[in-house]
């Protein structure tokens, strides 16, 4: 499948979990892909030995250096970026009452201001380069609705909704297409984590928050990253050119908007 053939993607957070998915899918459709992480020996390791066009790199959105190297070591190895995906992203719950500033702060910073700002210097790239480009964040069902106990990374997630509203219709008039896909609850680490946060708070045995989610999706089960790839790699294609500022469910039916 070629489908990005000749196309260069950045992935933030593509260490693990969906942005791996899609940092697969999108070197299987023909695509060079830079894995960037914070977690680089982790990012490393998933990109080993699947050949010469993926590329690990270290990259930590909450720090604008980081942010315009990553960009730049991409540029460097593989010429330009056609495609990003703001993939990267941090869960936090807590009563109202519990919420702390450091971990509110902590959330915008990697949720939506490093989302924002790794669009900003990729945008930046692609006019410069005259990149016809595609940047696709991501959403949350949480983006959606308010839930009692994710206020933080609710908010930050319809944060990302309405940055890929602005920056889709101001960038457009560059040839560049913003969207957004929003999941639902999709397993893996991540998963395991919001677990363990309603293991604490709803005195749930381990396991039964995620049993409880999946068994109320109208598909009948929890999301796995591949469930996303089929969105991930339309958006990105030549498909996708008249979509703009969108954000597109893939949740097995949670949401309806
Ligand atoms: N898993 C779900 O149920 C679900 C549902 C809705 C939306 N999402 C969203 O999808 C995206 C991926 O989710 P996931 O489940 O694969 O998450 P994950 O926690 O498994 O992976 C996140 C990745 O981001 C990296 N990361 C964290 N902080 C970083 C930073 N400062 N700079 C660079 N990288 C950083 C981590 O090292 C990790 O590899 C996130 O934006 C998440 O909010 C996930």
């Amino acid at each position: 499948m070629t489908r990005l053939a000749g196309k260069t993607a950045l992935i933030t957070g593509a260490a693990r979990g969906i942005g791996l998915a899609f940092a697969k899918a999108y070197l299987a459709e023909g695509a060079r892909v830079a894995f960037a992480d914070i977690d680089i020996a982790r990012a490393r390791q998933a990109a080993a030995d699947l050949g010469p066009d993926a590329l690990a790199v270290e990259m930590d959105v909450t720090r604008q250096e980081s942010i315009d190297a990553a960009v730049a070591t991409t540029v460097a190895a593989f010429g330009q970026i056609d495609i990003l995906v703001n993939n990267a992203a941090i869960f936090t719950a807590a009563p109202i009452v519990e919420i702390t500033r450091a971990d509110y702060a902590r959330c915008f910073e990697i949720n939506v201001a490093g989302t924002l700002f790794t669009l900003q210097a990729v945008a930046r790239h692609m006019i410069e380069a005259g990149v016809q480009g595609r940047i696709i964040n991501m959403a949350s069902q949480a983006g959606r609705r308010g839930e009692p106990l994710v206020a933080v990374y609710c908010a930050t997630k319809a944060a990302i909704i309405s940055l890929t509203q602005s920056a889709g219709l101001n960038l457009i008039r560059h040839g560049i297409n913003v969207n957004a896909i929003s999941p639902g609850v999709v397993d893996g680490e991540h998963w395991d984590g919001v677990d363990a946060f309603f293991a604490k708070y709803e005195n749930k045995a381990p396991g039964q928050k995620k049993a409880e989610v999946g068994a109320g999706v109208p598909f009948g089960r929890m999301g796995v990253p591949e469930d996303l790839t089929g969105m991930a790699v339309f958006l990105a294609s030549d498909e996708a050119r008249y979509i703009v500022a969108q954000t597109y469910n893939v949740d097995g039916g949670q949401w309806m908007s």
